[in-house]
């Protein structure tokens, strides 16, 4: 028994599938970029058929590198982009509509009359989450009111709605199952985080029939089983998980107190509360971190809609890098004394503004600015964006075990070691880098290696949780002040 997991991790921009065995070593890697549509300003979307097809192909890619049979796998695991919302036609298996991305912006507008309506109060009590375009709730309700036929086709029980994992579970055990995972329900805009259950007077207000939704299970849990034609054998399903709470779990965040945050596409922060549902008073989410065994951990999340992305931007809008490792290089050129600070609001600012109308600016330029000063700004903005986080963490939540903050991080962006100086220069709180940079998928390989029963416990996969580097502070205590205003003043006057 080797204990070969198969983890596939579908994201914003690729799909990822790999092959782990039981000393968390990566055996093989099968990765696919796909297309992004955006039909209008605002709006963002996936063609459901690409985020299928990477899967599959990207699965068995990974088995051909890992010279292994679909028959040595023991499970298979499955993280997600969260919030990115499909419906489908139950009989034929067709989506009514592209999938809407969750950095699309298009109910802002819905967003807003519910909130005068004075109805964001009990969204946030049973969510956890607020009135923000962001999640899937809004957009499930856009498509039955928008495609034609839809809501009549939901309300006759024809029409089945889903996040990604249910999208490609219901995918790959041929329209068998149904599910999704706790921490997946969680970010719908639809499930009540205290009672583990869809909530009747949010699918009223939503005007959003209940048949639609699938079935909630733990993280470790059975989802159904991918039939033996797709690989030559049938493989069960075993873990799920949103891609956020996946990189909770894979950098083994599992006491109270504990921090990871996230740079891809977007960077997101997690503090786990271990059982206790903290609400926040500095417009963070309170969502779920992971269910095992029936028992929810609960953690408080800052979301930031643009990190890795400004990087891509500056390749692909400005031009100014060949490629996205480049930018290090250029940000160790900048001049220092330099004052320009980029706000990456390309569709809005997340937590804790949640400015759907605030849009990107760069503010400081002069003469002697160059593409230096820009790129060094635009990592600079991915550390400024996370100290936000981290101080309405720190208003909100007192406990834990830590006494002093260390940030577990992890994604694309980490691997820029002046990135990670500053992040720990700017937080004034030390950064700690994992050996293992495949966090997620990491993570959603361990909830389906547990179910299967050929990975170690919670507390063995803690311990086996190693370092590659710490990042300590270094900047003046005056210093960080004063770049700190400096980005205070820039935001405010890009908000709307
Ligand atoms: O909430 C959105 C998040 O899950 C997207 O993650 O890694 O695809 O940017 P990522």
């Amino acid at each position: 028994m080797s204990g070969w997991i198969l983890a596939i991790d579908q994201g914003t921009t690729s799909t990822r599938s790999i092959v782990f065995n039981d000393q968390f070593e990566t055996k093989g890697v099968g990765q696919k970029e796909f297309t992004q549509h955006f039909p209008h300003p605002g709006w963002v979307e996936h063609d459901p058929e690409d985020l299928w097809r990477t899967a599959l192909e990207t699965c068995r890619e990974a088995l051909y590198n890992s010279n292994l049979e679909a028959y040595d796998i023991h499970g298979v695991g499955i993280t997600n982009q969260r919030e990115t919302t499909l419906v489908w036609d139950k009989l034929t298996g067709k989506p009514v509509y592209n999938a809407i991305v969750w950095q699309d912006r298009r109910t802002s507008d819905l967003c807003a009359d519910l909130k005068d309506q004075g109805l964001e109060e009990v969204f946030m009590r049973k969510t956890g989450l607020l009135l923000d375009p962001y999640f899937s709730g809004t957009k499930v309700a856009w498509i039955l009111d928008n495609v034609e036929g839809a809501r009549e086709q939901a309300e006759a029980g024809e029409l089945l709605f889903g996040t990604v994992d249910t999208w490609l579970i219901w995918k790959f055990t041929g329209g068998r199952s149904h599910v999704t995972d706790a921490t997946n329900a969680s970010r719908t805009l639809l499930y009540n985080i205290e009672t583990s259950e869809w909530d009747q007077e949010l699918l009223d207000l939503l005007r959003i029939p209940r048949a639609m939704l699938p079935k909630v299970k733990d993280c470790s849990d059975d989802f159904g089983v991918i039939p033996e034609e797709l690989f030559g054998s049938a493989l069960p399903i075993l873990g799920v998980a949103g891609d956020q709470q996946a990189a909770t779990v894979g950098n083994a965040c599992f006491k109270a107190g504990m921090v990871k945050s996230t740079y891809g596409t977007g960077c997101f922060a997690l503090l786990n509360t271990g059982e206790e549902l903290v609400r926040s008073k500095n417009r963070l989410l309170t969502t779920i971190a992971y269910r095992l065994d029936g028992k929810t951990t609960y953690a408080l999340e800052g979301s930031i809609f643009v990190a890795g992305a400004t990087v891509q931007w500056l390749r692909d809008g400005l031009e100014i890098v060949d490629k996205a490792s480049d930018t290090q290089g250029l940000a160790e050129k900048a001049d220092a004394e330099s004052q320009v600070y980029m706000v990456p609001a390309f569709v809005g600012l997340g937590a804790p503004y949640w400015d759907p109308d605030a849009r990107g600016a760069i503010f400081g330029l002069t003469r002697a600015t160059g593409r230096e000063e820009i790129a060094r700004a635009a990592l600079e903005s991915v550390g400024y964006q996370t100290v936000d986080l981290i101080e309405a963490k720190n208003a909100d939540f007192k406990g834990g075990d830590n006494d002093e903050m260390v940030m577990r991080v992890d994604g694309g962006m980490t691997a820029s070691d002046w990135t990670m100086q500053f992040l720990a220069d700017i937080l004034g709180a030390r950064v700690d880098r994992p050996m293992v940079l495949e966090t997620t998928a990491l993570g959603v390989a361990w909830l389906a290696g547990m179910r299967a029963g050929v990975w170690p416990s919670m507390e063995e996969f803690s311990q086996r949780w190693h370092l590659d580097r710490r990042f300590e502070p270094s900047m003046s205590e005056e210093e960080r002040r004063q770049r700190l205003d400096g980005w205070r003043d820039a935001v405010q006057r890009t908000r709307s």
